[in-house]
This record gives C-alpha cells, structure tokens and sequence, in this order.
C-alpha cells in the first residue's frame, strides 16, 4: 500500500488553519520545497481546496475539521478503525468480515473507489464527507436484509434529527434526501453467509461541506451544511453518533422485525403522496407514491389501484 503519511501531515499543519510555507512544512517533513509543491498538487488532487500566497504559502480555502479515531472509539463499544486513504470502505470490511465482531466499523476521509449501488461511482473528495462502514451479521439471515437496509435509513435520519439537523428525508429504498437533492447513500453488500446468519456490510456516504466544485455526479445533490437548524459540524461528534444509533437501531431491528419501522419510515418519506415513476429496467410505471409496507415494498397507487414493487432494480424518481 502507498504511504501516505507526508500528505496526512501536511494536511493536519494545514487544517490548525493560518499560512504555512513550504520552507517551514519542508523542515517538518525533512523534504525540499519542491517536494512539497508536488504533494500539495497530490493533495488537491485529492478534491481538497488549497491556495497559495506568494511570500506567505498554503492555506486551506476552508476549514478542515480531521477525523480522529481516539476520540470516536472512546465513545462507542463498536471496534473502529480509521484509514484516512481507502479504496473503498465497504469493501475493507467485506475483505475482513470473518476477522471481525459485529459491528465493527470502518471510517475514511477519502475514498480512491467509493462506489453506489449497482457499480455506479461514489464521488468521495477529502475531509469534506462523512464515509462510513458497518459489518453487521444478521443471525435472522438473508430474507431480513431487505427491511435491515430500509431501517438503516431511518437510523441515520433519526441520528441526524438527535443532532438538531431538520428535514432530512428518504427516498426509497435508502436514499436521504434534503430538498429534493441526494444528501447521502446507503449501500447494503453482503459477503456470503455463515450457517444460517448473513454477513452484511452496510456502507454511508453522507456529505457534509462539499463544493461546487466537485465534479462528476449526475443528479443534485445537497450538503449537511446547507442543513436547517445547525450552525456547525463537529465530524467526531457526528461519526460517534452515527455509529451508536445504527448500533442501537440495528439490534431493535433484530428483536422486533419491521414492527414500528414502516410508521417511522413513512414519516421520513420524501415522496410520499406525490406522484413518481419507478424505473424497472425497460419498464416504468407512474402514480402516487403511497410509503412501503411491512416486507419493505414501495406502495404505488397507479390506475389499477395499490400495487407494489420491491427489488434492487428499481429507481424511483419524481414524476412531473
Ligand atoms: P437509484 O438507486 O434509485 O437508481 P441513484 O440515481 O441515486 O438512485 P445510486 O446508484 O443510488 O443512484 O447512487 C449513485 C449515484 O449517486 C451516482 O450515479 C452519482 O450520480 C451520485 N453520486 C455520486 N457521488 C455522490 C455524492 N457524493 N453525493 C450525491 N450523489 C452522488
Ligand atoms: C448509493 O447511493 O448508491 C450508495 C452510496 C454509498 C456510498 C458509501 S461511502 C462508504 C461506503 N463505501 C463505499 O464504497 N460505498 C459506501
């Protein structure tokens, strides 16, 4: 694996905030300033805004809050592991999952291959987003995996709620929406079963302060700091809480099933009583999105009445 510890260094100097020169991060790191030059090209590359003041050096054009793997796992029972530069978190996990205890958790500030749901690109620029994977084994097995995934959802949404951020809604099957844009995605793998259990990596990528400047999603998408109700993001406080309300919620889902969890989904639903189309391949269908049900299905009401879909395959969009 590449060492990544000069740019790792060089971007904790940056983010104390102020100028930092090349000569002075040169002498840190016991390289030239032209090496410096060139792992700040490395960084940028990376999707990190920094600008350069002649006679002055870098600074970050925003603040950078780190994550910080002691201060996380000192608040939660759940194994966590910080890996500032990753392919992917969920693949980590699934590469280790025979290794691991239930709720062990993975975390990164960027990600080289984060990836959505069937193949598509994650788009993971440094520091400015949250990535986080949960390796969870289901002892109830594969056909709870489905309501596990939408449950997820409302486990986040809820977690954010408890932070004060309001109006962040779902879209099904996982998806979190903030005013009609994708603020964040779930994506549920699996990495085969051991007996009768499923060993289920359950990944979020959930944006915080990303820019304009990001390149290369296709629909709108929204940041948590364009959120009501909260002024700033503390990332620790907002990884540590993620990680306990999904550990919570994941263990009532064990318990009790999807009991309270269709009520609790449909509250959050962004497009419930608002007329959608279901992609299914070739096929679409229009009509009222009415919620999901009890098996997790997405409830349409179409001409010939209530109907319902469930599947990976399907996309649900607005219908205008
Ligand atoms: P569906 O799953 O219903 O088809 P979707 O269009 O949101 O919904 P996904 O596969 O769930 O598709 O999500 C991946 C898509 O999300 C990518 O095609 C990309 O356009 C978009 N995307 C990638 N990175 C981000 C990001 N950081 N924030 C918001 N959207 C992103
Ligand atoms: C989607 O909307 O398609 C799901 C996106 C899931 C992204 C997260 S980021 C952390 C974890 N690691 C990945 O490679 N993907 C998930």
């Amino acid at each position: 694996m590449k060492d990544h510890s000069i740019k790792l260094g060089i971007l904790k100097s940056l983010s104390q905030g102020g100028f930092h020169s090349g000569e002075e991060l040169g002498e840190k790191f016991g390289i030239s300033r032209a090496a410096i030059s060139k792992h700040i090209k490395g960084i940028q590359a990376w999707g990190v805004d920094i600008f350069r003041v002649q006679g002055k050096g870098y600074q970050l054009a925003k603040p950078m809050q780190l994550l910080d793997q002691q201060i996380i796992q000192a608040q939660v029972e759940n194994h966590v592991e910080l890996i500032p530069i990753i392919d992917s978190t969920n693949q980590y996990l699934l590469d280790r999952a025979q290794d691991l205890d239930s709720g062990s958790v993975c975390l990164s500030e960027y990600q080289i291959k984060g990836r959505g749901r069937r193949g598509r690109e994650w788009i993971s620029p440094f520091g400015s987003n949250l990535y986080l994977s949960m390796y969870w084994r289901l002892d109830a097995g594969m056909a709870a995996a489905m309501g596990l995934s939408l449950v997820v959802g409302v486990a986040i949404v809820e977690a954010l709620e408890l932070l004060k951020f309001e109006d962040v809604k779902l879209k099904w099957p996982n998806d979190l929406y903030y005013q009609d844009r994708k603020l964040a995605g779930i994506l549920v793998e699996m990495s085969g079963q051991a007996g009768a259990a499923a060993n289920l990596v359950i990944g979020m990528g959930l944006n915080l302060m990303m820019t304009d400047k990001t390149q290369g999603i296709t629909q709108p998408w929204a940041s948590l700091s364009e959120v009501a109700g909260v002024q700033s993001i503390d990332r620790n406080q907002l990884a540590t809480t993620m990680i306990q309300t999904l550990n919570k919620t994941l263990l009532d889902y064990e318990l009790k099933g999807m009991q309270g969890f269709v009520e609790r989904w449909n509250r959050l639903d962004n497009f419930i009583h608002r007329p959608v189309k279901l992609i299914m391949g070739e096929r679409e269908i229009t009509g009222i999105s009415r919620g999901i049900n009890e098996q997790g299905a997405v409830i349409v009401e179409t001409e010939s009445g209530l109907e319902t879909f469930i599947g990976g395959e399907i996309s649900l969009r607005p219908h205008h």
